[in-house]
């Protein structure tokens, strides 16, 4: 069982007990229903195969100008509109060098702290600044916030060159964002109306802040043709990505709540919660779907550890893996060996990683832990473009085999709408006795 690029495993296979034959025909009339766009907001699944070189022209030579002009870009978004973004752009860049071949990116709009936001403002004294502001809805209270801030610090820094310098990413036909784009003149890129906000890293709403952060739009996408065209497969037994979601169905219908995401390099958190988001607001529906949450092992095993080996069994893990990561450390041999680490003199820090994730699969395995494993050659722009696309084509069949709907979030907008009814209450209500 394994692609060119992706190999999954499941430790235990027989103990898990996956009748595949059970899913054959379930996953062919979903696969069916998606292919032939029977589900409305599916544009992404076919997005990598079409032609995109207009986009990315103009992706790339707006990007190319934040480069030369500005040293910073603020992004403005939140969920969809901000974590594919940065979850790629953290696994891409180094950890210290933080812009190598692009220029520092930096996001707000993904919260409501006053601290952060005035922090934010003041940390861009000193530098040129561009804005993407990023929106789908364009009506989102948190984005819309701080770019209300962004906005005036701008025009009152830049003057009438503030419309060069506020890019606006949003739909091409609705709402408050667009309507402002429209009449300031500010440059605007779309997210496509049949694309959802967690399904949209490859649209402009990724690619232009990836591609000011040095990022390879290109191969990110060319990753993701390759998973476009490879998981079209109707067959589970030859299709990666439907067999990952069949083995989190039939693990949730025996009982397992919660899907531990585990990686083993701290420059994925973000990409952990990028999935979080992607199978957590597709899933979490009717009273139902698994919780997911994400570890960084081994930071992680030096707290959740304990209760992951031999807490409540309610958790399954999913590994994932990169067998090549950009840089590695050796090492060195010292003759004192006080430390009795000299066995491991010469060996890489990823080598032993490698080791001590086999180990702790093992444990878990043996602690009755089911264990799947997702595992890529290398960390890099094509790699996590495979990766991502993988990700949302599985993520749509298990939702569907949940009888949910991946495409819409019923919960996230009566969040949206409870908070903006009590926010007018209360300033009505201060105003009122002020
Ligand atoms: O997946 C989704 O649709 C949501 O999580 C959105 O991405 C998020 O709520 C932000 O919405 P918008 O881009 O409309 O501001």
């Amino acid at each position: 069982m394994s692609t060119q690029l992706l190999q999954t495993g499941i430790l235990n296979e027989s103990s898990l007990q996956i009748n595949w034959s059970d899913y054959s025909d379930s996953v062919k009339t979903i696969h069916h229903y998606l292919e032939k766009k029977g589900a409305a907001l599916t544009g992404w699944l076919n997005l990598p195969l079409e032609n995109n070189d207009i986009t990315l022209k103009a992706i790339q030579s707006v990007a190319n100008e934040i480069k030369m002009c500005a040293d910073v870009l603020v992004v403005v978004g939140i969920g969809g509109s901000f974590l594919g973004a940065k979850a790629i752009q953290d696994a891409l860049t180094p950890y210290f060098d933080l812009h190598p071949n692009g220029i520092e990116v930096v996001y707000v709009g993904h919260n409501m702290s006053g601290a952060y936001m005035l922090q934010l403002i003041e940390s861009l004294k000193n530098k040129n600044v561009y804005v993407n502001v990023i929106s789908k809805s364009g009506t989102t209270l948190e984005p819309a916030l701080a770019f209300r801030v962004l906005r005036k610090y701008m025009e009152n820094r830049y003057g009438n060159d503030v419309q060069n310098r506020i890019i606006v990413t949003t739909d091409a036909e609705t709402g408050l964002l667009k309507k402002i784009a429209d009449n300031t003149g500010f440059r605007q890129f779309v997210i496509p109306e049949n694309i959802g906000g967690r399904y949209s890293v490859l649209t402009p709403a990724g690619l232009l802040p990836l591609a000011v952060a040095g990022i390879d739009i290109v191969r990110l996408l060319d990753g993701a043709k390759k998973a476009a065209l490879l998981l079209k497969e109707e067959r589970l037994e030859k299709n990666e990505a439907y067999r990952y979601a069949v083995i989190r169905h039939s693990l949730y219908k025996r009982g397992y709540q919660i899907e531990l995401l585990a990686s083993f390099e701290p420059g994925l958190s973000k990409l952990h919660e990028w999935w979080q988001q992607l199978f957590g607001e597709s899933e979490g529906k009717d009273k139902k779907g698994l919780y997911p949450s994400g570890v960084i092992f081994s930071t992680d095993l030096h707290s959740v550890g304990q209760f992951i080996q031999d807490g409540s069994p309610i958790l399954f893990e999913t590994i994932l893996h990169f067998k090549e990561t950009p840089t590695d450390c050796i090492v060195p041999y010292d003759v004192r060996n006080i430390d009795n680490l000299n066995y491991l003199s010469n060996r890489s820090f990823n080598e032993i990683n490698a080791i001590s994730k086999d180990g702790v699969i093992a444990a878990h395995a043996e602690g009755g832990i089911p264990v799947i494993q997702l595992e890529l050659e290398k960390l890099d722009a094509y790699h996590l473009g495979y990766l991502v696309y993988f990700f949302m084509k599985s993520c749509a069949m298990s939702a569907f085999l949940l009888e949910v709907n991946p495409f819409d979030q019923p919960g996230v907008e009566a969040y949206k709408s409870k908070v903006l009814e009590l926010m007018h209450k209360n300033i009505i209500y201060r105003e009122w006795h002020a």
